[in-house]
């Protein structure tokens, strides 16, 4: 490390290098990139990951600057500071010698200076950032420590030869020497967590103005309802007073009439704003699943991600309209009822007052323990569900075993669970509700008790004791709804975190950071690559396998069931990430470049094609949604699938069926072919793609998939010698490691594995 250090070059950044820089001071793609990562002291990391907000401000300020300024020639800074201070082994001068670069560069510079301290040493150019994070720039490489404090900080910049400890690498791809790279990503890395709080105002956006004034208005309806049991009370004294009742019931009506608007008003404002928040949050809760990597989905069940989205949005939907539409009014209810009730018999509320609150806290603590009944009863229904989402979705292999009965079984028993645990809970409620309602009807009767014995001693109106009544009656009720509400609003609670932490869940691949190329030759390298599937850590699936696909090369992968052939297919994709060693394509590593562009170059027929259900033509777009309805019938006659199209009374308007069941596997895989060809891409992966054709068919599909392979880099996997032998190079791969490698004759003369598989082929096929 040192020498490195010592024979580094300082210069100044190209002004291009700005974006590729910044991108790589992300610290998620340092801590990917870097190979020491487990050298660093994991305090000192976490330290940096919680500064990083603050970080990306620098260095999107910087971003701004530089690119305010890409064409601001005012700078006249002394280039002689920044300039190397040896010449020895730079050999790229010329790049940062362009007069073009140089006022970008310096103006580049200048700011940067603004926004960072610039520490020179010897030939070393440090930049800190914060107190400690070091980046020291040389040739195209960044390095980056991470100091603890401000003394390890000083320590390394006395003797920066000798003390740089646990330093990562970062190369920076210099974009005026290395032209192929058009873009680099800039879009968030999604480091950043949002509290269920947070997300919640993010959801609701705008609406929350409707959600404000639905919330306003149940209030003010609360009020206009505390007005109700007064004027009944008036009345209720006009009469046996033999007063005029005109004014007092058009007032009634006036209340009755005012309470209905606001109920309607408010209830549809918070409806509307309701139903968009959840079609909100469901929308970026599917979206957040979709960003997951492979083995996200590996590890989490379909009918549990399906539940999420709908189960759990739907429980926060009702826990937020109801705690508004029932919540507020209840609540204000409660608050304006014990006013009145003081206003109306300060003894009376007295007596009532010393009952209620042990009530209500016998209540909230009872309604605690239903709530976690309740969600265990809803987690056993889940459960259910998913049973059943399984056997309906496999239906076929259900009844060709027929297992409906075991199937049935398996569902009823999931069923009882579910079933013994919401009976439990629905009783458990039916006493809470008993008890509760007799708790209340007892207040209600030492109400009337205490009361007519006040109203006989002339010390309130039988009218006060009628709205004293009707306010206790409310008040009952609206404690009920309150209870039953706060079940709700646990549950939904719950629902809410598990739907927070899905949407925070940072994927582990993301397919959106990293740059990509102008032109892809498609020259792939596994290099020295292990690999084990996230959900069977102990496994090794590949061993240190090397293979190189030259480009428009046709390799093919040879070996037995289970060996690993359509995981390095996977790979390649990168679909996951390997443990060790490097998948490179054009020499970029693979963790580097975009993974969305990089799929968006690659063609892959699967083992097992999977079609959506819809029609043959909407399957086809799906290569190329751009494709105009000529260009599909090119493919699917390239793909020797538009005879069979064509024959469909509906032709490319045939619905294919949930995952392609109403189409043969031959039809399924000539469909995924012609898809493959209307992407055009550089990259082919062809996984068993003609497995299921007969010999026919697969040589007329074989002419398209020759001419689709002509000139672009193929990765072919079949268990059939005739697709495997006419190969430009064939890997057979045994225990995780390419174990031969050569073209047919090579590996036949070697007389090795290939050799025995080809034998034990041929011997099959004479049978
Ligand atoms: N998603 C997964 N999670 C865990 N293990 C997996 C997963 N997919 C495959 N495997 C395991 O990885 C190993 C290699 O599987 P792979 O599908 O790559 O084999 P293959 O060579 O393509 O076999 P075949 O010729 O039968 O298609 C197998 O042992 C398999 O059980
Ligand atoms: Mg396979």
């Amino acid at each position: 490390m040192n020498s490195l250090l010592r024979c580094c070059l300082i210069k100044p950044i190209n002004i291009k290098n700005t974006t590729s820089f910044i991108n790589k001071l992300n610290p998620k793609s340092i801590i990917q990139k870097s190979n020491n990562y487990n050298n660093i002291n994991k305090n000192i990391l976490n330290k940096f990951k919680d500064s990083s907000s603050n970080y990306f401000i620098n260095s999107n300020k910087i971003l701004e600057i530089c690119n305010n300024n890409n064409n601001n020639n005012k700078y006249n800074v002394n280039k002689r500071n920044y300039s190397s201070s040896s010449n020895s082994g730079n050999n790229n001068n010329n790049n940062y010698n362009n007069k073009n670069n140089n006022n970008n560069n310096e103006s580049f510079y200048k700011k940067f200076e603004n926004s960072f301290e610039i520490k020179r040493i010897k030939d070393i150019l440090f930049i800190i950032v914060g107190t400690f994070v070091i980046f020291k720039i040389y040739d195209n490489k960044i390095g980056i420590v991470f100091c603890e404090n401000e003394i390890d900080k000083e320590t390394i910049l006395n003797d920066p030869y000798d003390k740089i400890p646990n330093e990562i690498i970062v190369e920076l791809k210099d974009s005026a020497k290395d032209d192929n790279i058009i873009e680099e990503s800039d879009e968030d890395d999604g480091i950043k967590k949002i509290s269920s709080f947070k997300l919640f105002f993010k959801t609701i956006g705008n609406d929350i103005w409707l959600f404000g004034f639905g919330i306003i208005t149940a209030f003010f309806s609360s009020w206009v309802g505390l007005q109700i049991p007064k004027v009944f009370g008036v009345l209720i004294d006009c009469t046996k007073n033999g007063d005029s009742l005109q004014g007092p019931a058009i007032q009634a009506i006036f209340i009755l009439l005012a309470q209905a608007g606001l109920n309607f008003l408010y209830s549809t404002m918070i409806s509307v704003a309701c139903e968009r928040y959840s079609a909100r949050l469901r929308s970026t809760l599917f979206g957040a699943m979709l960003e997951q990597e492979i083995g996200f989905f590996d590890q989490n069940s379909t009918g549990d991600l399906i539940n999420r989205l709908s189960s759990d949005v739907q429980l926060v939907r009702s826990a937020l309209k109801h705690s508004v539409s029932l919540g507020v009014k209840s609540f204000g209810q409660i608050v304006g009822g014990v006013i009145s009730l003081i206003l109306i018999s300060p003894k009376l509320s007295l007596g009532m007052m010393t009952i209620l609150p042990t009530m209500v806290s016998v209540g909230t603590f009872y309604a605690g323990w239903l709530k976690s009944l309740s969600v265990r009863s809803q987690r056993a229904q889940a459960q259910s569900t998913i049973v059943a989402e399984e056997a309906i979705g496999n239906i076929r292999t259900v009844q060709a075993f027929s297992n409906q009965h075991y199937e049935s079984e398996r569902f009823i028993e999931k069923n009882q669970h579910s079933l013994a645990l919401s009976t439990e809970s629905g009783v458990q409620i039916g006493i809470f509700q008993g008890v509760t309602s007799l708790a209340l009807n007892s207040v209600s009767l030492l109400v009337y008790w205490y009361g007519g014995t006040l109203v006989s001693r002339g010390e309130m109106t039988g009218g006060q004791l009628t709205s004293f009544i009707i306010h206790t009656m409310n008040m009952q009720s609206s404690f009920s709804q309150l209870s039953i509400l706060f079940t709700q609003i646990m549950s939904a609670m719950g629902g809410m975190q598990r739907i927070t932490e899905l949407i925070n869940r940072v994927p582990l691949i993301n397919s959106n950071q990293g740059f990509k190329l102008r032109e892809l030759k498609g020259e792939i390298k596994f290099i020295n690559v292990d690999f084990k599937y996230p959900t069977r850590p102990h496994v090794h699936v590949l061993n240190g396998l090397n293979l190189t696909l030259k480009p428009g090369q046709v390799v093919a992968l040879a070996g037995s069931s289970g060996g690993g052939k359509s995981t390095i297919a996977g790979l390649l994709e990168r679909f996951y990430d390997i443990s060790n060693g490097d998948i490179t394509i054009d020499g970029y590593s693979i963790k580097q470049l975009n993974a969305k562009w990089l799929r968006s170059r690659i063609g892959i027929v699967s083992q097992e094609p999977s079609l959506f259900a819809t029609t043959i033509l909407e399957n086809l777009r799906y290569g190329n949604p751009n494709a105009t309805e000529d260009e599909i019938i090119e493919a699917a006659k390239l793909a020797n699938a538009h005879q069979f199209i064509s024959n469909f009374p509906k032709g490319y308007e045939t619905i294919v069926g949930e995952r392609g069941v109403q189409l043969s596997g031959g039809q399924k895989q000539r469909i995924a072919i012609a898809r493959a060809i209307l992407k055009n891409p550089q990259i082919i992966i062809l996984d068993e793609a003609t497995s299921a054709l007969d010999s026919q068919s697969e040589l007329l599909v074989q002419t398209a998939l020759d001419n689709l392979m002509k000139g672009r880099t193929t990765l072919v996997i079949a268990h059939r010698l005739s697709t495997v032998q006419n190969a430009d190079l064939i890997g057979v791969l045994s225990h995780g490691k390419i174990a031969e490698f050569g073209n047919h004759n090579e590996l036949m003369n070697h007389k090795g594995l290939y050799y025995k598989l080809v034998q034990r082929q041929l011997s099959q096929q004479q049978q």
